[in-house]
């Protein structure tokens, strides 16, 4: 048996949107981290309802398959042909044919509205036992929407569209919002009796007020506090407006739960995002998806998070990051790219136009330059050099490499994967790393150098060079040639030198 008394919502979401000039459905279009449509059910979602009809029809198989997604639970309802919002209305409530009490109508388009909202215009129906109520509101510019018509004692007479309207009518600034409660029984008997009588031909489910209010039935408006939550969207200039008022509300409310926005203006966070206490996010900051940044941590400026989680007190400047975990006291940037499953330890460093993917990043360990770490596995503790790339694709498969802990790799290596360097264990600069290096050892992989003394003179007699060089071997006697200031790597026997700069530079 169904239950006696489900309560039902019904959105509306089988129009093309026209002005969009979009392949995309027009309840498909992203708003900071939800399509329209998502924005809507969510709005919706408090209310319990036992069941939520979506009415699909432009981009059916789209908006079905972004449903099955996001709202597995809703029934969506084809409208084949759109012929007017009374009459999606009536082919969603052929869906629940034993439905009773209240049903909930919303278009798809609204998405500013909050829950609170919705909550309370149901409250409002339900107390004064209403057979209709419309969520109604003041606006500036009522262009292109319903207007609430009210007789001399301020009741509501009918709804008007304004191509339908009166010049009187279309001075009228009180709008439909198009999101409405009404008594499900009486509803689907006046949607039998709607007409096509208006300037698009249409079923209106407007229309409904008007045959409701003069057979005498109880109608009731009620008005929005804030009148952005009932804006609709037409087309890209009202969506890109809509995502203003979102980003401002967002940012408001993140501010008051003790977050720092430094320039609220460039700063736009998706509603899925979390913030927590004493993060600060600098200008020019997107933060997407379920992205988290932590307490304290330090994002901006100029950065884009996505799906990426910030550990407490981690900075991440002028950097962008996907699917990537920063964690606690971690630092990246400037200019670092993390792409997915690059999961950096806690105090790790990854540092100035270092690329990450899919590598473990050991706590403590640092690859503070020019890199490209790839499909590796770093301990603790360990240097990266500068100019360092993780070698990880032969042109068929993918190789891990694995660095251990407290391991020094000189500056301008290959790793040439599957290769392990153990713990402890340095690498000379300028080597390609193609073969395991056991803990403790140096791994040195290039050519010896030669120097072929007097070539200059020469090859290049005359030129500059062969001057300054003479100069400087007639001055320089007694001094030290060579290179100076290099950190000796002992390997062995003999002594490697790395030039000042490379190994050097890396351990900071
Ligand atoms: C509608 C209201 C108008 C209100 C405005 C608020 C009617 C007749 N007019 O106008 O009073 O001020 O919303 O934004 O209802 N849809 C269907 N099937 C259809 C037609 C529409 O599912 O056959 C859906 C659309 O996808 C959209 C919603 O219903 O989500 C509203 O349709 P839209 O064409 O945007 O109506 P408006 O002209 O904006
Ligand atoms: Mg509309």
């Amino acid at each position: 048996m169904s239950q006696p008394h489900p309560r039902i919502v019904v959105v509306l979401a089988a129009g093309e949107g026209k002005r969009m000039k979009s392949a995309l459905p027009k309840v498909l279009h992203p708003l900071l981290g939800r399509t329209l449509l998502g924005h809507v059910l969510t709005a919706a979602a408090p209310l319990r309802a036992d069941r939520t009809v979506v009415v699909v029809g432009h981009g059916a198989d789209q908006v079905r398959a972004h449903l099955a997604d996001v709202a597995p639970e809703t029934t969506p309802v084809l409208q084949a042909r759109q012929l007017g919002t009374g009459h999606a209305v009536r082919i969603a409530l052929e869906a629940v044919p034993d439905a009773a009490g209240t049903v909930v109508v919303i278009n798809g388009d609204v998405p500013l509205l909050r829950p609170e909202t919705v909550a309370d215009l149901v409250g409002a129906h339900e107390e004064a036992g209403a057979a209709a109520t419309v969520l109604a509101a003041e606006v500036p510019d009522p262009t292109g929407l319903g207007r609430i018509v009210r007789d001399s004692a301020g009741r509501l007479e009918r709804i008007v569209e304004e191509r339908d309207a009166t010049v009187g009518e279309r001075a009228v600034r009180e709008i439909n919002a198009g999101i409405y409660a009404f008594d499900v029984v009486r509803l689907r008997d006046a949607l039998g009796k709607l007409s096509t009588d208006n300037d698009q031909g249409e079923e209106y489910l407007t229309d409904v007020f008007g045959l409701f209010a003069s057979a005498g039935e109880p109608v009731a408006v009620h008005v929005a506090t804030d009148h952005t939550e009932t804006l609709g969207c037409n087309d890209r200039v009202e969506l890109a407006g809509l995502r203003r008022l979102l980003r401002d509300r967002v940012n408001e409310d993140w501010m008051r739960t003790g977050v720092s926005l430094l320039d609220p203006e460039t700063t736009w966070i998706d509603v899925t995002v979390t913030l927590e206490r004493d993060a600060v996010v600098d200008q020019n900051t997107q933060l997407k998806g379920a992205s988290v940044v932590g307490a304290g941590a330090l994002v901006g400026p100029d950065v884009t998070l996505e799906d990426t989680v910030v550990g407490a007190g981690a900075t991440v400047v002028r950097s962008h990051a996907v699917g990537a975990e920063v964690g606690p006291r971690a630092s990246v940037g400037p200019y670092a790219y993390l792409r997915p499953a690059a999961r950096l330890a806690e105090k790790a460093k990854v540092g100035t136009f270092v690329e990450v993917k899919n590598s473990e990043i050991g706590a403590g360990s640092k690859v503070p330059h020019l890199t490209y770490v790839g499909d590796a596995t770093i301990g603790e503790q360990s240097n990266i050099g500068a100019a360092t790339v993780f070698v990880n694709y032969d042109g068929v498969n993918k190789h891990r490499t694995v660095i251990g802990s407290h391991a020094r790799t000189g500056a301008d290596n290959m790793f040439v994967a599957p290769v392990e360097v153990g713990d402890g264990a340095y690498t000379a600069a300028g080597s390609v790393i193609d073969k395991d290096v056991p803990p403790g050892a140096l791994g040195v992989a290039r050519a010896r150098q030669r120097n072929i003394e007097g070539w200059v003179e020469m090859r290049r007699g005359g030129t500059a060079a062969a001057e300054a060089a003479r100069r400087a071997t007639e001055g320089a006697s007694g001094q030290e040639s060579g290179a100076r200031g290099g950190e000796a790597i002992h390997g062995g026997a003999e002594p490697v030198r790395a030039a000042a700069g490379e190994v050097d530079t890396a351990t900071e």
